[in-house]
């Protein structure tokens, strides 16, 4: 068990390199499954989640080899077509297995996953999106038992946008026999990368980075060299704990388009932010404006970019609302950041930070992978040395992240602990 040592006070200052996206590798890697062979992903990240959804795919019989970020995978010989509970319980993300398994091998047998420490996360949409393809679907003991010899076009609406749903049928639809329609389909940049991706691979897809998405089944897709987009989240944290700190910042690597509204607001709050096709610079000479937000879907403010807000709204003049139209009790970081001396109230499916407060180190423990990052954060800015449990949930979708954070000057060590 690790644990982080951030000693607060430092303006972060240089330019830090943002990793390939976790969200788009997770939906990109299992599409190996939707074919034969060797097939290539540059930009891969190299932390947790990777490892994770590696070793699911590892013990179907997926060749993997990571050298830097190029990670390939060989899926010559698929020897399961099971994901067990001892991955899914890891990551929720183990699921985007069960649409290439069904389409391409006709049966799959899932985990269900488990809720997590922000609320429920259930899949019913994944598995109406299969039935409507044609897949018959049975929930037993803990997991999906998904069969069909042949899936078939059809329409179908997600009653909700939902990024994971639209990977794992769209995954699915494009071995599908005949014509797909999706529509509400989500258009996060993570699904847009895994359908390009597709594409690529010869399926057949029209409408990309709409939210209707029409597909004509093929009857095989080739292996191919992709890439990942870069991590819009990890870059939204380094953004945000750059002005916290009045910073100067310079991210590259990224794909400012993806950024929009993160980068609106932080203009808003009085931050400087210019932009190259593929850098960020963030710059923040002056105490931050409070600015309200509201978490929605793609284009809006990403709900795995509040948690860092709120910490960014402790340094502000006035009280910002913090709204989460995704995930109403993506609260869970409040307490902790509580105990840094932060003046916070929350309600129902939103909080209200206190600016104008010192902050000062504590010990404080993390909850979720984007709640850790808040705390992160909190800690650049406190006063005196703030300890950070449970960092494994940081390693799930931050690469180097104490490094990357010492390149731009933060005083950050990780020490192995007992302590859980
Ligand atoms: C993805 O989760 C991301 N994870 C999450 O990032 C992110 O917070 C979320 O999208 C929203 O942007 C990955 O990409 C691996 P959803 P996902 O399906 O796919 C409801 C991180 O920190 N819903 O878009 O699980 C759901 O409860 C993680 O990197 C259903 O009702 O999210 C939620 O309210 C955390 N039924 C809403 O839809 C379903 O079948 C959106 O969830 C599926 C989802």
């Amino acid at each position: 068990m690790d644990k982080f040592l951030v000693h607060g006070g430092v303006r972060l200052q240089g330019s830090v390199a943002i990793s390939g996206a976790k969200n788009a590798s997770l939906a990109l890697m299992p599409t190996c499954l939707l074919t034969n062979g060797s097939m290539t992903l540059r930009n891969t990240p190299n932390n947790r989640d990777l490892g994770t959804m590696s070793r699911l795919l590892g013990s179907m019989g997926v060749g993997m080899s990571l050298e830097g970020d190029t990670l390939t995978l060989d899926s010559s010989n698929i020897t399961s077509h099971e994901a067990p509970y001892e991955h899914v319980k890891q990551m929720r993300a183990s699921i985007y297995v069960l649409g290439p398994l069904v389409a391409r091998y006709g049966e799959a047998r899932v985990s269900l996953p488990g809720g997590c420490n922000f609320g429920p996360r259930p899949v019913d949409l994944h598995l109406k999106g299969l039935e409507k393809l044609g897949a018959q679907i049975e929930v037993s003991g803990g997991y999906i038992i998904a069969t069909c010899p042949r899936l078939q076009g059809a329409h179908f609406h997600f009653d909700i946008s939902s990024v994971g749903a639209s990977v794992n049928v769209i995954s699915a639809a494009v071995l599908a026999k005949g014509h797909t329609t999706l529509t509400n389909v989500a258009i996060e940049p993570e699904v847009t990368n895994l359908a390009m991706m597709l594409l690529q691979m010869g399926a057949k897809i029209s409408g990309i980075g709409t939210t209707t998405l029409e597909i004509e089944g093929v009857d095989e897709l080739h292996p191919v060299v992709a890439a990942t987009i870069p991590d819009r989240i990890e870059a939204a944290t380094f953004m945000l704990a750059a002005a916290m700190t009045k910073g100067d910042v310079t991210l590259t690597n990224v794909e400012p388009e993806h950024l929009d509204a993160v980068t609106q607001k932080l203009i808003d709050s009085g931050a400087t932010v210019d932009v190259t096709d593929n850098t960020i610079r963030v710059r923040m000479d002056d105490t931050p404006e409070a600015v309200d937000i509201t978490a929605s879907i793609y284009p809006g403010f990403p709900t795995d970019t509040q948690a860092q807000w709120a910490a960014y709204m402790l340094t502000a003049n006035g009280a910002s609302r913090i709204k989460d139209t995704i995930y109403p009790t993506r609260f869970g970081y409040v307490p902790e950041l509580q105990r840094l001396g932060a003046h916070i109230e929350t309600g129902e499916g939103y909080c209200v930070v206190k600016g104008n407060h010192k902050l000062t180190g504590a010990t404080v423990m993390s909850s979720d992978l984007r709640a850790s990052a808040s705390l992160v954060m909190a800690g650049l800015a406190a006063e005196g040395q703030t300890e950070i449990l449970r960092v494994y949930h940081l390693d799930r979708g931050y690469e180097k992240l104490e490094a990357k954070l010492g390149g731009l000057g933060a005083v950050i060590e990780r020490h192995r602990t007992e302590e859980y």
